[in-house]
């Protein structure tokens, strides 16, 4: 397939464009440079020239703390950028892959959130990315909307390389345990994504790592790997409460895949052991 991928140069676009090109599409990656989301005729024009069989839209605004006081970039990148996306891939009658989030969910529950179970965000950036999921599902006949939760990966800041880092200088450090949810590597999302699309199956679908665990207890499991190598270090559990931050965050966000495990016939990798695959080809994070 023919496939334009926006947001090509954030975290999950660099993982995603080249694994998409192996699995044999013709891949046409954007970054923000080349295709400003906001920019409507833009949009237009870049999909009308490129003709892509399906567009897969990585492209957000993605600073969930700093969303709290940028409301209005926010919703023009997640709601109305998205809008222009839908609207341009509407009118030439092609199919869009939506990359959303398990913060559309308020946390309040303590089962897995289910594809169908109603929406209810308490962050800016949450309601801008439900906003973006219903422009979506507005202008376009054919989407898939894939919700993701707790991404890392090679390329951009994120929570492994933080917890790996900080236990390499410190002796204790502090991670909130009353958070709950699906830490997800951006390799094996890939996978998913490339096998959702192989499979056809249009539709909204939940897609992380299997398994479920606090912020606590993946960074124990990421400090591992350095007490492997001799180096102590204590990992403390807090409360969010005694690490206040701007946007409120769902306190149980795990997410029902069934859905996707069905329309991929297969299982999904357990959390541990992506984790672990990142750590081993991320040898630069090795202690010296
Ligand atoms: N990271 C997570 O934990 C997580 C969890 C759940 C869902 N998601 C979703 O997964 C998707 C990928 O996230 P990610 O972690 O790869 O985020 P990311 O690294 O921030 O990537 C998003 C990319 O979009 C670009 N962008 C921002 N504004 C744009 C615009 N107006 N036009 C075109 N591109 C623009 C960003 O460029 P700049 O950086 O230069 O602004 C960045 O390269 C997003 O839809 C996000 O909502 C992420």
């Amino acid at each position: 397939m023919k496939l334009l991928v926006t947001g090509a140069g954030g975290m999950l676009g660099q993982t995603l464009s080249p694994y998409l090109a192996r699995r044999g599409h013709d891949v046409a990656a954007f970054g923000k440079e080349e295709l400003d989301i906001t920019d409507g005729d833009l949009v237009q024009r870049v999909v009308a020239e490129q003709r892509p069989d399906l567009i897969v839209h990585c492209a957000a605004y993605t600073q969930v703390d700093q969303a709290e006081t940028e409301q209005e970039m926010a919703f023009a990148i997640n709601e109305r950028g998205t809008e222009n996306v839908a609207v341009a891939a509407s009118k030439l009658n092609i199919p869009m892959l939506f990359v959303s989030t398990d913060y559309v969910f308020d946390g309040s529950r303590n089962e897995p959130y289910k594809t169908d179970d109603p929406t209810g965000p308490i962050s800016v950036y949450g309601k801008s990315k439900l906003a973006g999921e219903l422009a979506v599902q507005r202008h376009c006949q054919n989407y898939y909307i894939v919700r993701t939760s707790w991404l890392y990966g090679p390329y951009g800041r994120n929570f492994v390389d933080t917890i790996y880092k900080l236990a390499q200088e410190r002796d204790q450090i502090k991670v909130v345990a009353d958070q709950v949810g699906s830490p997800t590597s951006t390799a094996t999302l890939s996978e998913m994504i490339a096998d959702l699309i192989a499979s056809g199956r249009y539709g909204i679908y939940h897609a992380t790592d299997e398994g479920v665990t606090s912020w606590f207890d993946f960074a124990r499991e990421i400090v591992k790997d350095l007490e492997a190598k001799g180096k102590k270090v204590e990992v403390v559990p807090i409360e969010t409460k005694d690490m206040p931050r701007p946007a409120p965050r769902p306190a149980y966000s795990a997410l029902d895949k069934s859905d996707l495990v069905k329309a991929l016939g297969r299982p999904l990798t357990p959390w541990q052991e992506a984790l672990h695959q990142y750590m081993q080809t991320q040898s630069v994070k090795a202690p010296a």
